[in-house]
């Protein structure tokens, strides 16, 4: 007889499971951090419950709906003070160097990526390769040292596994000496099951 009863199992964390348990544990009150795909708002709640207050999230999506449902997620979590804290830009995270402020350059102690189409949105509105590759690129440039970006990805969604494997090389072409890498993900599912990479921008005497 098994000692333990089935509901204290615990399955391998989710992708998405991941991004929070790299990130949740190297936040503190007060950093800048970014989430690059507000969706419906639960990475930003995420990470507004760490850094704030004394902190500044910097929240993107391209979709007005998508901005709406993280305002309202956050407005019904956070004090009226700690939302002053969070900038909500209903734009393009490819758009974030123009958007942030420029001392959020070299600052950033978390960029949060969580590619794919809304959920219980449009299927049709979804990440793309090339703005998803230009946003990759810009939150490598703006991480503080010892700052972490996570990217969750999603290869069985429409045009998913061509920017999967985009990102997987932008990533894996990354000069050691300035990043550490990696991809986290289950082997033995299928192909298409979403995985998550994480970034390090190395301390520079480290
Ligand atoms: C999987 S959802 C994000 C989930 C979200 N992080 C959460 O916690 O609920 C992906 C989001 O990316 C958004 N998106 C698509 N293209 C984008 C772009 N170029 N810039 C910013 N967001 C984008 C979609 O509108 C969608 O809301």
């Amino acid at each position: 007889m098994p000692s333990e009863s089935p509901s204290s199992f615990t399955a391998l964390p989710t992708a998405v499971q991941w991004s929070h348990q790299i990130v949740g544990p190297r936040l503190r009150a007060g950093d800048w951090v970014v989430d690059a795909t507000a969706g419906n708002g639960h990475d930003s709640l995420f990470l507004a419950q760490r850094v704030l207050p004394g902190g500044r999230v910097f929240t993107f999506d391209l979709q007005a709906q998508a901005i709406e449902k993280t305002r309202e997620n956050l407005a019904s979590h956070l004090t009226i003070q700690q939302l002053a804290e969070v900038s909500l830009h209903h734009a393009g995270h490819e758009r974030m160097a123009e958007l942030l402020p420029a001392e959020a350059r070299g600052r950033l102690r978390t960029v949060m990526f969580n590619f794919g189409y809304l959920p219980g949105g449009d299927k049709k509105v979804i990440t793309q390769e090339a703005t998803s590759l230009a946003a990759v690129r810009i939150a490598l440039e703006w991480l503080a040292e010892d700052g972490i970006m996570t990217v969750v990805l999603y290869p069985g969604h429409e045009g998913g596994r061509e920017e999967a494997s985009s990102v997987e090389c932008l990533i894996t072409a990354l000069p050691s000496m300035e990043f550490e890498a990696q991809r986290i993900g289950f082997l033995n599912f299928r192909s298409s099951t979403p995985f998550c990479i994480a970034v390090r921008r190395r301390a520079v005497n480290a």
